[in-house]
C-alpha cells in the first residue's frame, strides 16, 4: 500500500525503539548537576499528550539530558524522540528554535522525501509546543497559561 511507503525507516525505527523514552527524576538532576523541568503538552480535541523532561545546568542554561513520555501515535513517539535528542547539548534558547519542520527533516531517510505522510505532520507539533512550555517553566514565565500538572523543581 502507498501509505506504508510514506513513512521513513527512521520513523519506523524510532517509534518501535525510541532512544530517549522514559522519565528523569530529581535524583538524576542532582547527579548531573542541573535543574529538573517537566512539561506537559496535549491536544484536548483528540486526547494525545506528551511529557518532556529536561535537566538544565543553570550556569549556562545547557540541556544536559532530555527524555519524554507520550500518549500519542507512533509518529508522535518518533517525532518526540528525535526532538528530545535534538535538545540535548543545546541551551534552552537554542532548543526553543527547534521547529516541527526541523524534526521532520531529521527523520527523513533522504533529503527529498518526507518522513511521514502530510496528514501526520500535526503529530510533531506537540513535540514542538512542549519545548516552548518547558522553556517557559524553566524561566518561570507565563505560568498562568500552563497546565497544573507541569512541574519545575
Ligand atoms: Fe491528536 Fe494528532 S490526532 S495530535
Ligand atoms: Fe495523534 Fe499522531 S499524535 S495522531
Amino acid at each position: 500500500g502507498s501509505l506504508w511507503e510514506q513513512y521513513s525507516a527512521k520513523v519506523a525505527e524510532r517509534m518501535n525503539n525510541p532512544r530517549h523514552f522514559g522519565e528523569l527524576t530529581a535524583a538524576d538532576a542532582q547527579r548531573l548537576g542541573g535543574r529538573l523541568v517537566i512539561a506537559n503538552e496535549g491536544a484536548e480535541s483528540c486526547g494525545d499528550t506528551v511529557r518532556l523532561y529536561w535537566i538544565v545546568r543553570e550556569s549556562d542554561e545547557r540541556i544536559l539530558a532530555a527524555t519524554f513520555k507520550s500518549f500519542g501515535c507512533g509518529t508522535a513517539i518518533a517525532s518526540t524522540d528525535m526532538m528530545a535528542e535534538m535538545c540535548i547539548g543545546k541551551t534552552v534558547s537554542e532548543a526553543t528554535k527547534i521547529t516541527n519542520l526541523d524534526v521532520e527533516r531529521a527523520l527523513r531517510d533522504t533529503a527529498d522525501k518526507a518522513a511521514v505522510p502530510p496528514q501526520k505532520m500535526h503529530c510533531s507539533v506537540m513535540a514542538y509546543e512542549v519545548i516552548k512550555r518547558a522553556a517557559a517553566l524553566y524561566r518561570n514565565v507565563d505560568i498562568a497559561t500552563l497546565q497544573d500538572k507541569d512541574i519545575v523543581c
